[in-house]
């Protein structure tokens, strides 16, 4: 790879994808990671012949330790510009009713695999002077809806874990940022079964592409942000519900999620 090189995680669809699209369009090699192989392989053909760039696929399990290695092991003394921790999956339901697999899964997808990542990638980065990171987090985690406590909490780890990580790197020229996207139009939903004529805006719900995730992101990270939370429909209603009493704020939510999300 003779280009600067940006490693996304989850790139096979949706956020990621985008984002791989985007580095490759500011000139990146991408080394991106999926799972679903023709999917991901098909992209990266596509993105290589469109940009003029070289692209890597890897296909890794970030749930398994033996395939986060892999991508670790790839990754190892390459001069990484970018990494996008952006794997993720959503899952539903009350969390004492949820499968114990499953919720380790997220963890490890959401917490363990970037942190391994960045752990790799940063001394490069401090030494060049240079570098980004960016985790896709969740609004979701500033919106307290019932069955939704384990994915927003391991996004809220995601938030949290970068802001610190910025201070850290203050006064280096690496920059950190979280990113909250809020409902994005991909293949996220409907993995969980959600019905595609129910992704559509409606009233308080906005849905948005995954290209606006990408460029109201990148804005933000210009502009120095730490946290970014794309769309004016989102920044609005976080900070609505941030000026919330507890009391109010939770009964909000609950019945609101009662009345739009239960099954
Ligand atoms: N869509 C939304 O409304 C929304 C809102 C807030 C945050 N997010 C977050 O945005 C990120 C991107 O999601 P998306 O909306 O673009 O959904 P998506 O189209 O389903 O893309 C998710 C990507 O993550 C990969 N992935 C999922 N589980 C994985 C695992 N266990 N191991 C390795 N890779 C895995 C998928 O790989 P394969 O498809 O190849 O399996 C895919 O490439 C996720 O972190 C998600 O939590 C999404």
């Amino acid at each position: 790879m003779e280009n600067k090189i940006a490693v996304i995680t989850g790139a096979t669809s949706g956020i990621g994808a985008a984002y791989a699209k985007e580095f490759a369009r500011r000139g990146y090699d991408l080394i991106l990671t999926g799972r679903r192989k023709e999917i991901l392989e098909r992209n990266g053909e596509q993105i290589q012949s469109t940009y003029g760039v070289q692209v890597h696929t890897l296909i890794a399990e970030l749930s398994k330790e033996e395939d986060v290695e892999k991508v670790l092991e790839f990754i190892k003394g390459k001069e990484v510009e970018v990494l996008i921790n952006n794997a993720g999956f959503g899952i539903v339901g009350r969390f004492y009713e949820t499968d114990i697999n499953s919720v380790c899964s997220l963890a490890d997808v959401n917490v363990l695999a970037p942190i391994k990542l960045i752990h790799q990638v940063l001394p490069g980065m401090i030494q060049r002077d240079k570098g980004i990171i960016i985790n896709i987090s969740s609004e979701g985690i500033y919106m307290a809806v019932p069955g939704n406590a384990a994915y927003s909490g391991v996004k809220a780890f995601l938030k949290s874990f970068s802001e610190g990580l910025a201070m850290d790197l203050y006064k280096t020229g690496v920059k950190v940022m979280a990113v909250c996207p809020g409902l994005t139009n991909t293949d996220f939903h409907g993995k969980m079964g959600l019905d595609p004529a129910r992704q559509v805006s409606k009233g308080m719900i906005q849905w948005m592409s995954p290209e606006i995730v990408v460029k109201e992101s990148l804005k933000d990270l210009e502009k120095g942000r730490i946290v970014s939370i794309p769309g004016l429909h989102a920044k609005i209603l976080v900070s609505i519900f941030r000026l919330l009493p507890g009391k109010i704020y939770y009964k909000m939510l609950y019945q609101f999620s009662q009345k739009n999300f239960s099954k």
